[in-house]
């Protein structure tokens, strides 16, 4: 991999107390381009402006997708990185679908490992902080014509972070929009993806909400997903979360949860799923929806403290010792290094 190390670090530009999620990158990315049938060599370089033409493939059809994972300061003092495989794997589901190349999944965590090192500095050593990472990949052809774009351009770029959410977050029970339907694309990270929910949710901030819980395209009867995040109610003592699919990210958050759940004892049940809204209701009526939240990078464990359906407000517990904490708490314990990493899930550097 080649190296080109910056003169000068921009750090102390950076206020640290006050970060704003995704607007202030470090020091380096990496950049590789896919040509003539193979990516040549990785670079890592001074974060900076790329020059394009504006027939860049990308900007008109959206052979583009990005993964998000971050970088942890361990309480021994060492960096990890949490599971970082799982990001280049899912990333080159997403290529295959959106017809991209795969970029070999060696070169994505060798070189994650690589420039989170470099830029160690910026990782915040704080509680509820990390350093975000976003490796994207797009389309980076010069042509208009509609056929796949020829030449592909990977890139992870790195911003150190706080909370993603600040308060509750209250969501609408979406049934006019959709967010994927089957046969779609929306198990892969493809940025139209996002795109395409944001009319929806400023709908729902409209009407005082912070998010949408995505239902199925075809009868808006089954729960998907809450915003960008993969959701699990807690009803009784069962915790339940929609199956995956092809409708479905498979986060990788929901993963890790799924997993501590069912090594440990924060719940008695763990079910994946499909789950209706009526059924959500109905245990919200009947007083035993005990938690809701969203489970996702950026915001890791998010509780949602009201869920809208049909201009009726229910309103959910969001105690700070119930299940979406302790969750939260049991993942932050494996990314600090004070429980043992039994899934070896903590790459460090
Ligand atoms: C995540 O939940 O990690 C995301 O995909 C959030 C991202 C769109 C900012």
């Amino acid at each position: 991999m080649k190296v080109t190390p910056i003169s000068e670090s921009r750090i102390n530009e950076i206020d640290f107390e006050n970060l704003v999620f995704g607007t202030q990158f470090t020091d380096h990315m990496m950049v590789c381009t896919y040509r003539n049938g193979s990516w040549e060599e990785a670079e890592i370089k001074p974060y900076g402006p790329m020059s394009f033409s504006p027939a860049l493939h990308t900007l008109h059809y959206g052979q583009a997708m990005f993964e998000g994972l971050k970088a942890y300061y361990m309480s021994n003092g060492s960096v990890g990185v949490f599971r970082p495989d799982m990001n280049a794997k899912r990333m080159n589901h997403s290529a295959r679908r959106m017809y991209m190349p795969e970029f070999p999944e060696d070169v994505f965590v060798e070189g994650i490992k690589k420039l989170v090192e470099m830029d160690k500095a910026w990782v915040p050593n704080k509680e509820g902080h990390a350093l975000y990472l976003r490796p994207f990949m797009f389309g980076s052809s010069e042509f208009v014509a509609a056929r796949p774009s020829e030449e592909y351009t990977f890139c992870v770029i790195m911003s150190p972070v706080g909370p993603y959410y600040a308060g509750d977050v209250k969501v609408k029970v979406e049934e006019t929009y959709t967010r994927s339907a089957s046969g779609g694309v929306g198990s892969t990270k493809c940025a139209g993806n996002y795109g395409g929910a944001f009319f929806a949710t400023d709908q729902a901030r409209k009407e005082g909400y912070t998010q949408v819980i995505w239902t199925d395209h075809k009868n808006h009867e089954l729960i998907e997903e809450s915003g960008t995040m993969n959701v699990g109610f807690v009803i009784d003592d069962t915790f339940i979360t929609p199956p995956l699919s092809d409708r479905i990210l498979a986060g990788i958050t929901r993963d890790s949860i799924l997993s501590l759940l069912r090594e440990g004892n924060i719940v008695a049940n763990v079910e994946e799923r499909p789950i209706k809204v009526e059924e959500v209701v109905a245990a919200a009526k009947e007083g035993r929806l005990k938690e809701a939240f969203g489970m996702g990078t950026a915001a890791v464990v998010s509780q949602i403290s009201t869920i809208g359906f049909r201009g009726t407000d229910f309103s959910i517990d969001t105690p700070d010792d119930g299940y979406a904490m302790k969750i939260k708490k049991a993942l932050s314990d494996i990314r600090m290094g004070t429980i043992a990493d039994k899934n070896n899930w903590m790459v460090t550097l």
